[in-house]
């Protein structure tokens, strides 16, 4: 897969003007929204969740990009799946075993969505290489989940490489957390194809400049 996907994150917009924030980096180029769901369980701190997923998807076609950062994810993936995500990504670290993980991505794939699986900087890559041949895209956290606008951590995108050489061509390897010009260059050199990016990109006041540098940082 050749094409790199920028997804930003809305965690970082203005939820008073949301429609135009989003439509916003849909014009400036963005290939998906990313939309972080937290609890306040498995992170500290609690951000959106189905309902803004519903009005979202009523008022754009674009691809929605769901980060479940969440304990029970299968309590929840219908509900998001009805309300409109695309593509649903959750965290191993919420499941106990491999089976429950198994079930999560078999639940995800019966509601016809795009299935993603996250690790958090602590997990190790080899936590994900069962599901490798079974999921749609990886997402690597280069920052402990839970809040935009951290640093990002250099030793987690050594996990990119560890992905690529255990996956088959058509994974996506998606990074988010601490995404810069200088950081995306690093992530797209060690093999990652998609870029989550929050506060680089909203609070910037040429989106679609930053977006564009992003894209052309291979
Ligand atoms: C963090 C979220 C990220 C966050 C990224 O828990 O998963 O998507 O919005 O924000 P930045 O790009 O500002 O690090
Ligand atoms: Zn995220």
């Amino acid at each position: 897969m050749n094409e790199i996907i920028i997804s930003p994150s809305i965690l970082s917009a203005d939820f008073m003007n949301l429609e135009k924030e989003i439509v916003k980096v849909q014009n400036a180029g963005a290939d998906w929204i990313h939309i972080d769901v937290m609890d306040g369980h498995f992170v500290p701190n609690i951000s959106i969740g189905v309902p803004v997923v519903k009005s979202i998807r009523k008022k754009t076609d674009m691809f929605l990009d769901t980060h479940l950062m969440i304990e029970n994810p299968e309590k929840y993936i219908e509900a998001f799946a009805k309300a409109g995500s695309d593509l649903i990504t959750f965290h191993v670290e919420a499941c106990e075993n491999e089976t429950q993980a198994n079930r999560v991505i078999d639940l995800i794939k019966s509601c016809g969505k795009k299935t993603g699986i996250s690790i958090k900087p602590n997990t190790k890559p080899e936590a994900v290489f069962p599901y490798l041949d079974k999921v749609d895209l990886v997402l690597v956290m280069t920052v402990e989940p839970g809040f935009g606008g951290q640093e990002f951590m250099h030793d987690c995108a050594l996990k990119i490489p560890r992905l690529k050489e255990n996956a088959n061509e058509r994974l996506i390897i998606q990074v988010d957390g601490g995404i810069n010009n200088l950081t995306a260059k690093i992530c797209l050199s060690l093999g990652a194809n998609s870029l989550v990016a929050g506060s680089f990109i909203y609070n910037s006041e040429n989106v679609a400049k930053v977006i564009n540098d992003l894209k052309n940082k291979r």
